[in-house]
């Protein structure tokens, strides 16, 4: 069976003993069958004497000829997952033909069917191994190929044609049927190749490279949905010419096709030269997309841009390396949303992800380390960490270097590099080459899993006017590491005197000395760092900017973290004190103790509140507390509900302190400037009216839903209808029917709009929660064939619900271990991926820990559950 796969492991890898120097490939387009021809031409490594051996899963082999002779079966053999032939020689040439099923094709992995039979298209998603559901070939990424790509259909129903690389002829064949060729100069691996057939519309625009080539960018979509492409377009171009810039990188193609499906496994995917994009990550207008969508449309567009050199032009080895260019990549998205927006707001928006997503991962039993050691199913690794926690670690360098030596650092990784299959190894030699640096000590960041503490401890000595800070570093054993190394941490940080300015630091063995901020790298298990001439008691604030990706464990008094909460110019690190502040303050609820730190919270934002020279959105993020799964990482014991009840007393406490009337005239005043714009400062008043929305909510519930009825009424755009629809559903059941109805009735045919909808409700809280989903379930438009629909009802509901999902009495557990069971028969990679929504199960009180493991054993059990769902389930019951 399946479950018995043995891992694959890093240290056995091996050079590909066969490559493919050129293949040319014809496809005979069909939605039931397609048939496949392919022409290999074959180069041996003659260090290596291992039989051709070629990926192939689900094919139906058609013919095999090797050099023009066909191949009696005597010469040829299938082999688990793949196929075996005799008598091939360097520069042989080998020929096969096979039929696949698009229509046929759930697991949106290969060449798949997008929509209806009658009206949809026919695309593909190969990363990481989709290229062996389309034909024989050595599928591995180390194995870089030119590609002459035919595409041959019945006009009528395919009327475009697309394939990766620069266009070389079309024209009309017999029958109305037509072809069309492409040709790709640059090698790739098989992960990169693309194709896309069918009924789609376009936009286009002319754009010219810093280096002078003339590109046309062409964004496709199927005729309902291109009028919601022109933003994506600008977002393009913008990261165009933002790699221009930052990383002097330009694209290398005479077109770049960027495509929107509504059936896709992720995000999107950096296919070369024809980007295929989930919908969610490239539609975006007014009516139907939220500021947040917006934000993400414009970070997946560069994100997949950028790829173009990190990861396509430079690739990976093996992928064991995936970081090398995901991690990376999302470094370079990081750095880019950051000019386009607000820096600040940025950062916090990322560092928020990563301790939602990627800390309970580092935590749990799925814990890996940002370069994994063995996996059995790839797609399992497209994990926070790896991108997340990878791009920490970019970002980490990147710091050390500097702007302008880590722009060396890059010049000479992509010079180096470039046509290759690289290693993690070879950025970080090119990075500290450039500028004459040994990085290697960071290499260790890339092998250990599990998030490190790092302790802070501050004595002041008022007679030496010295201030010694002793920070140390602890990484929980864990992912068959027991013992954990110490790691170079690098730690920026600022002194605070008692009236909230920054102190001159002198530190010893520091070169700017004088400066009001310093980075200290810790790089063994404890460091002591004296600050000499520091005139009083000061507060310090660590790790500004989220310097390193740790859990800072600092003993501040509650008044020093409302110090910096006030203070620090750091937009970062003054949300991270507030974070902090309401981290104690919830402790102190739980704990009954005085609560002094709820005091101090609620004193320093009702002052912010009245800030005028505050920015909206910073204000807007000030206010939130730290959500129910961050709260949940401290607990040895965890108890959702109780987490809930005390994060939303938490919040009371807040609004009690601002006070009603405040946060009804705040409400107003940001109602009243209400617009569809997009500019920063429109969407940064719609991010703050929710807010205060959602706490006056707390106070005076009828009160607030008028306002939401009016405001969901009068919506000039989906952040506030949807804001509005929130606080309805939330507050009150009865008058939230007719809105919800409404919005049903209205987006009826919009895909994308009616995830939300399921997703706003598959997120209510409480006992009723569970039926509330099983009714949604039963909704004609919900389907689990749709991984964007699967995920805004039940992936929403376990991970976006946590009081609905962990019912004491387990049926929350139990109903969604059997949708997993469904799902796995249509997507096991979608089905995994929703699975690993039990992570920290280990961690429940012991009712319902008890209820998840069964659920888990019971999944577990189950004898035809596929690689996927069986590795998750797996490492999920390891102990
Ligand atoms: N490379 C794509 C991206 O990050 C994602 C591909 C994910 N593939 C997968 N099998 N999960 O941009
Ligand atoms: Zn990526």
């Amino acid at each position: 069976p399946e479950t018995a796969t043995l891992p694959i492991r890093l240290a056995d890898y091996r050079a590909p003993a066969w490559r493919v120097e050129r293949v040319e490939l014809d496809f005979e387009l069909g939605i039931d069958a397609t048939e496949v021809a392919a022409k290999l031409l074959l180069r041996r490594d003659p260090a290596q004497d291992e039989p051709l051996r070629l990926e192939g899963e689900q094919l139906e082999l058609l013919s095999i000829a090797l050099d023009g002779q066909p191949l009696p079966a005597t010469a040829w053999r299938l082999i688990e997952g793949g196929l075996e032939v005799d008598g091939a020689r360097d520069g042989s040439v080998l020929e096969t033909r096979v039929r696949v099923h698009p229509a046929a094709n759930t697991a949106l992995e290969g060449l798949y069917l997008s929509g209806p039979r009658e009206s949809g298209f026919l695309l593909t998603q190969c990363e990481a191994q989709g290229f062996r559901h389309i034909t024989w070939f050595p599928d591995r990424p180390d194995v870089q190929s030119t590609y002459t790509v035919t595409l041959r259909a019945d006009r009528a129903r395919f009327p475009v044609l697309l394939a990766g690389g620069n266009p070389d002829g079309a024209g009309e064949l017999e029958g109305g049927r037509h072809w069309a060729r492409f040709v790709d100069p640059h090698p790739k691996p098989s992960y990169l190749f693309a194709l896309v057939a069918g009924r789609l519309e376009k936009i286009e625009r002319d754009y010219r490279t810093a280096d002078g080539r003339n590109v046309q960018l062409k964004i496709w979509a199927e005729a309902d949905a291109i009028d919601r492409c022109h933003y994506a377009m600008d977002a393009l171009e913008r990261s165009m010419r933002w790699d221009e810039q930052a990383y002097g990188r330009n694209y290398d193609l005479d077109v770049f096709h960027v495509v929107a499906t509504h059936d896709f496994n992720m995000g999107a995917m950096e296919n070369k030269g024809l980007n295929i994009f989930n919908a969610k990550c490239l539609l975006a207008d007014p009516d139907s997309s939220t500021d947040d969508e917006y934000r993400r449309v414009e970070a997946v567009i560069a994100h997949e841009y950028f790829h173009n050199w990190s990861g396509n032009r430079v690739t990976c080895r093996d992928w064991f390396q995936l970081s090398l260019k995901e991690g990376f990549t999302v470094f370079r998205e990081q750095s880019f949303s950051a000019d386009m927006n607000s820096a600040p707001l940025k950062r916090i928006e990322d560092v928020s992800l990563l301790r939602r997503a990627q800390f309970p991962e580092d935590a749990g039993p799925l814990a890996h380390p940002v370069r994994p050691a063995e996996y059995r199913e790839i797609n399992n690794f497209y994990t926070a960490t790896v991108y997340e926690k990878g791009a920490e670690l970019v970002r980490m360098l990147a710091g050390k270097l500097g702007a302008a030596g880590f722009r060396r650092g890059t010049d000479l990784y992509f010079a180096r590099n470039d046509g290759r299959a690289a290693t993690i190894e070879d950025f970080l030699d090119a990075l500290g080459e450039a500028n004459g640096i040994d990085l290697t000590p960071y290499l260790a960041w890339y092998g250990q899993a599990g998030t490190p503490r790092l302790r802070a401890h501050g004595e002041y000595d008022a007679a030496r006017r010295e201030y010694a800070l002793t920070l140390s570093q602890h990484t929980p054993p864990g992912a068959g590491q027991p013992h954990k190394q110490a790691l170079p941490i690098p730690v920026k940080l600022a002194l605070f005197g008692a009236d909230g300015r920054l102190l001159p630091l002198h530190l010893d063995g520091q070169t700017s000395t004088g400066g009001t901020e310093a980075v200290v790298v810790l790089d063994r298990i404890e460091q002591r760092y004296v600050f000499r001439d520091v005139a009083t008691r000061p507060v310090p604030s660590l790790l500004r900017g989220y310097s390193a990706p740790v859990i800072l464990e600092c003993d501040y008094a509650p008044d020093e973290l409302a110090l910096l909460l006030t203070h620090d110019p750091d937009g970062f690190n003054r949300w991270e004190a507030g974070q902090q502040l309401a981290v104690r303050a919830c402790d102190a609820l739980r704990d009954g103790t005085p609560p002094q730190a709820v005091a101090a919270w609620c004193d320093a934002l009702a002052a912010l509140f009245d800030d005028a020279g505050l920015d909206a959105d910073l204000l807007a993020d000030l206010l939130t507390p730290p959500g129910e799964i961050e709260l949940a990482e401290r607990e040895s014991v965890v108890d959702p509900t109780r987490i809930h009840m005390l994060r939303q007393q938490l919040l009371q406490h807040l609004a009690v302190r601002i006070g009603i009337d405040k946060l009804d005239a705040r409400y107003r005043a940001l109602a009243a400037q209400s617009t569809a714009a997009l500019d920063a400062a429109s969407q940064a008043n719609r991010r703050l009216k929710q807010r205060v929305l959602q706490l006056l909510a707390l106070l005076d519930p009828a009160r607030a839903c008028s306002h939401a009825t009016v405001q969901y009424r009068h919506a000039p755009s989906m952040t506030d209808r949807l804001g509005a629809l929130t606080v309805l559903a939330r507050h009150d059941t009865a008058r939230s029917a007719e809105p919800l109805a409404h919005y049903r009735a209205h987006y009826a045919n919009d895909p994308l709009a009616l995830d939300k909808w399921f997703a706003l409700q598959a997120q209510l809280p409480g006992e009723g929660a569970l039926a509330r989903v099983q009714a949604l379930e039963a909704d004609p438009a919900f389907t689990l064939k749709n991984p964007n629909r699967a995920r805004a009802l039940l992936g929403t509901f376990a991970s976006g619900n946590p009081t609905g999902f962990h019912r004491v009495d387990g049926a929350g557990y139990r109903l969604y271990a059997e949708r997993l069971l469904a799902l796995d028969a249509l997507n096991p990679q979608i089905a995994a991926r929703l699975a690993t929504a039990f992570n920290g199960w280990q961690r429940l009180e012991p009712r319902r820990r008890e209820a998840a493991h069964a659920s888990l054993t019971a999944l577990a059990a189950h004898d035809k559950l596929s690689r996927n769902l069986a590795e998750i389930v797996g490492n999920m019951l390891k102990s």
